[in-house]
């Protein structure tokens, strides 16, 4: 099968920043606790008038915009998010609608928790593979603020709004690694459709040991297969959950700091969202270079654990 590359990034971001010292006027907690353990300073919530739908809508946009392709080539859009606006239709399909594009694709959602992102990249390719045309249109985008407890301190402060979003092209050469797993399991989970109240629980101190076991598992399991090191990858973009899983990994490689990008300090953990919207804030910043190498990786509810290592083919910012 054919490998891909991305070849565009985009966001949608709300406009209302929380700040840690406005988290402690609805619980009980502190910059110092939240910062200390999680990496984080601050997160977006969506204000009057954005939603999962707006924010998902505004980070496809930009990326097809920068990719330069007709939007007539696109062939599937995926949208991974456990917050979509409608349980049906998709939030997929609402993007395709809002951004007129082409009728005779699949366009579909996937719900893979954090890990949703990278799982979307592996669909598309496969459906490009399938297909006639080259180009996807891959989103991740939460609204979690929606599924919040805002009365339980242990949760609400981790988490945050956001999109992202990628144009990837099929091509025949392109070096392209993946894996994709799950272990199942409820360490974390939000109630579904018909439940009372949906909002999320969360065993920390479990999903935590999962995650700094998960990540190297991906990152390793796609080493064996590719015959690479970490020598060959330029970034590394994790899951932004926590400061510390970070840490852990780069502590665990040896790696230089600076290859694992982090910016959970001003996001929040944005679930689906946030290793798109890190990919695509790297590229704003001109961290990105054409034929550079990417390893993205992803975990979470459902244990889900998904990595992908692919090239960023695209114009740099
Ligand atoms: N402010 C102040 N105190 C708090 C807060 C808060 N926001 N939240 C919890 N506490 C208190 C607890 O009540 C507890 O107090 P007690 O000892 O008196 O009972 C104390 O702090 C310690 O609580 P722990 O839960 O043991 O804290 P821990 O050190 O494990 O940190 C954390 C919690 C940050 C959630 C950590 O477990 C973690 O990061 N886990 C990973 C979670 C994660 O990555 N989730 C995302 C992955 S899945 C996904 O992204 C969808």
């Amino acid at each position: 099968m054919e490998g891909i590359t991305i070849i565009s990034t985009g966001a949608g971001l709300p406009s209302r920043v929380m700040t840690n010292e406005d988290m402690a006027k609805l619980v009980d907690t502190s910059d110092e606790w939240i910062f200390t353990r999680t990496g984080i300073h601050e997160r977006r919530f969506c204000a009057e008038g954005e939603d999962n739908l707006s924010l998902a809508i505004a980070a496809a946009e930009q990326a097809l915009s920068r990719s330069g392709i007709d939007k007539n080539e696109l062939g599937c859009v995926i949208c991974g998010t456990v917050t979509a606006k409608y349980a049906s239709p998709s939030t997929a399909c609402l993007i395709q609608k809002a951004l007129e594009l082409p009728e005779d694709i699949p366009v579909l959602d996937i719900n893979a928790a954090c890990a949703g992102f990278i799982y979307g990249l592996e669909v598309a390719r496969g459906l490009l593979c399938a297909g006639e045309r080259k180009y996807g249109l891959v989103i991740g985008v939460e609204e979690l603020t929606k599924v919040l407890d805002m009365e339980d301190r242990s949760t609400c402060v981790l988490f945050g709004d956001g999109a992202g979003a990628a144009v990837i092209r099929v091509e025949q050469d392109a070096p392209y690694e993946s894996y994709l797993g799950a272990k199942g399991g409820l360490e974390i989970f939000i109630e579904g459709v018909g439940a009372e109240r949906s909002t999320v629980h969360m065993d920390g101190k479990a999903v935590f040991r999962f995650a700094v076991s998960a990540i190297p598992k991906v990152i390793n399991s796609i080493f064996e297969k590719s015959g690479k090191t970490m020598e060959d990858v330029d970034h590394c973009i994790c899951h932004q959950a926590n400061a510390r899983i970070i840490d852990h990994v780069v502590k665990k490689y040896g790696a230089p700091e600076e290859k694992f990008y982090k910016n959970m300090e001003r996001f929040g953990n944005t679930s689906a969202a946030s290793v798109p919207t890190a990919m695509n804030e790297m590229w704003e910043k001109g961290m990105i270079k054409s034929g550079e190498t990417l390893m993205l990786v992803g975990f979470g509810g459902g244990l889900t654990m998904a990595g992908a290592m692919l090239k960023f083919n695209g114009k740099e910012a």
